[in-house]
């Protein structure tokens, strides 16, 4: 860790010398790239450079055509950049290149390029640090005064899969750390469910399947019954509560109550209570609040096109904030909308030993088949192990594909993408554990075949360690 840091700060000493140069930072925009983001643009901002952004969804031909038509001498990519070094360095072989990502790095070392990368220094950047994380190293090594933004790096982790009851890793926790010194995150202890601030306590519960609550998860009924035997008023003015709400004793009754409900069922009863991430600043019932719904809520923010809101929403733009709210809601609605669709088609999806192949064609938003996959692979319908994947069209003639798999596999998402794109065409990258493609329309039937095929080999059958 020590020698990636030191790296970064002789890197983050080199881009001071550019600071005369118009700068381009071309960033993902999904929570994890929306938070690079903002921390990049602040921190350029602070520097005095002057600079433009582009959010993207993914590197292609037609976005290094734009770029080289533009005439920015330095190049900054954030969240991305990793499966293309080759391609950067050879499209813009006159302009100084940074590459801050998380990705695993292409095998080629380039001459003009800075590539910060974790995977150079033997660290898991699908595990261990996102790529808002990297920007914000890389921030704090520009200026101190930086640290003011450890808090945006942790967006980016939570959406980027890396907390689980706590972070799991040096750098995350160093950045963690930095968010709590600066007075900018509190970690308390408290149900392991999602939406805290935000829903109707009748709602977590049953919406919650990990944690799994017999006779509450799934069932609107069921929890309506188990919060009338706990015996407390969980109602308010005709209401249910919400979490946040709830006092000390309350809030213990409600946790000894799931505790019993999972007993004799449930492998480890007790394991209800987990990490929560407060934002200090943000105010209480706020989806901003807590870091797990404020990362949702930029997804939502980028996925709706609407990347800007996102970055304000980090930056703590007042206006950003109310309209991010608004696209929370139809973030909501939209995959409710697509996860009715996967339900009332379910049985006739492709499935072979292994996996499952969901081919959604227009009935889901390209831009949401990443998210409809993820909550998909979460949901306890498919064994563990099982490969789920996911396709949509886009609007301008291809298909986004979507590689995620349920629980733990020893399979390697991104080699088994990489392989099946150099089999049918397109484009592809991502991590072990979470992978995506984008492919011709017409390669629609050789995809799926391919991917079938490659499945089946069991090609990549790589040990994750
Ligand atoms: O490009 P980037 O690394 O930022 O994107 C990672 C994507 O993979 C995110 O959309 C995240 O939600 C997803 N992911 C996942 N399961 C994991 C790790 C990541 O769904 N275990
Ligand atoms: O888009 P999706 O959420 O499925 O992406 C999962 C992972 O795959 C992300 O890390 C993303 O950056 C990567 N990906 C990629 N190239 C694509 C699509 C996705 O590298 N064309
Ligand atoms: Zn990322």
């Amino acid at each position: 860790m020590q020698d990636f840091l030191h790296e970064i700060k002789k890197d983050a000493n080199e881009l001071k010398k550019h600071n005369t140069e118009l700068i381009k930072v071309i960033s993902h925009l999904d929570a994890d790239g929306l938070s690079s983001s903002a921390i990049i643009t602040r921190a350029l901002t602070r520097g005095g450079f002057k600079f433009s952004l582009a959010t993207v969804r993914q590197l292609d031909d037609f976005l290094f055509d734009e770029l080289s038509r533009e005439n920015f001498s330095t190049l900054i990519f954030l969240d991305l950049g990793s499966g293309s070094i080759k391609q950067i360095e050879e499209r813009f072989k006159n302009r100084t290149i940074y590459i801050l990502d998380h990705h695993k790095p292409q095998d080629h070392k380039p001459k003009n390029a800075t590539v910060i990368n974790p995977h150079y220094y033997n660290i898991d950047g699908s595990k261990e640090i996102s790529g808002a994380g990297i920007a914000y190293l890389f921030a704090k090594a520009l200026d101190s005064a930086n640290i003011d933004m450890a808090h945006i790096a942790i967006l980016g982790a939570i959406g980027d899969m890396q907390e689980n009851n706590g972070f799991h890793s040096d750098l995350n926790n160093f950045i963690l750390e930095d968010a709590i010194n600066s007075g900018k995150i509190e970690v308390k202890i408290g149900l392991r469910m999602f939406g805290m601030q935000t829903r109707p306590i009748n709602k977590v519960l049953e919406y919650t399947t990990d944690p799994y609550i017999p006779g509450v998860s799934g069932n609107e009924l069921g929890t309506k019954k188990f919060l009338e035997e706990i015996g407390l008023n969980f109602v308010e003015n005709g209401k249910y509560k919400k979490l946040v709400n709830l006092t000390d004793e309350e809030m213990k009754k409600l946790v000894t109550g799931i505790i019993l409900r999972r007993i004799g069922s449930e492998e480890k009863p007790d394991d209800v209570l987990g990490k929560v991430y407060l934002l200090v600043e943000e105010e209480d019932e706020n989806p901003l609040k807590d870091a797990k719904e404020f990362s949702t809520l930029l997804n939502a923010c980028g996925r709706l096109n609407k990347p800007s809101v996102g970055i304000g929403c980090c930056l703590g733009d007042k206006k950003s904030k109310e309209e991010a709210i608004i696209l929370l809601l139809d973030y909501k609605r939209e995959i409710i909308n697509s996860l009715n669709w996967f339900y009332a088609n379910k049985n006739k999806f492709i499935e072979g030993p292994g996996y499952l192949i969901i081919n959604a064609e227009d009935n889901i938003k390209d831009t949401m088949i990443g998210t409809i996959g993820s909550l998909i692979s979460k949901n306890s319908m498919y064994k563990e192990g099982t490969i789920i994947i996911t396709m949509a069209y886009t609007i301008d003639g291809n298909i986004k594909a979507s590689l995620r798999t349920v629980g733990k596999t020893k399979k390697d998402l991104m080699a088994i993408t990489k392989t099946i794109v150099t089999k049918v065409g397109g484009i592809g990258g991502g991590h072990k554990y979470a992978a995506g493609a984008l492919i011709p329309l017409d390669k629609e039937k050789e995809f799926i075949e391919a991917t079938k095929e490659v499945l089946k080999a069991g090609i990549m059958e790589k040990t994750i360690e």
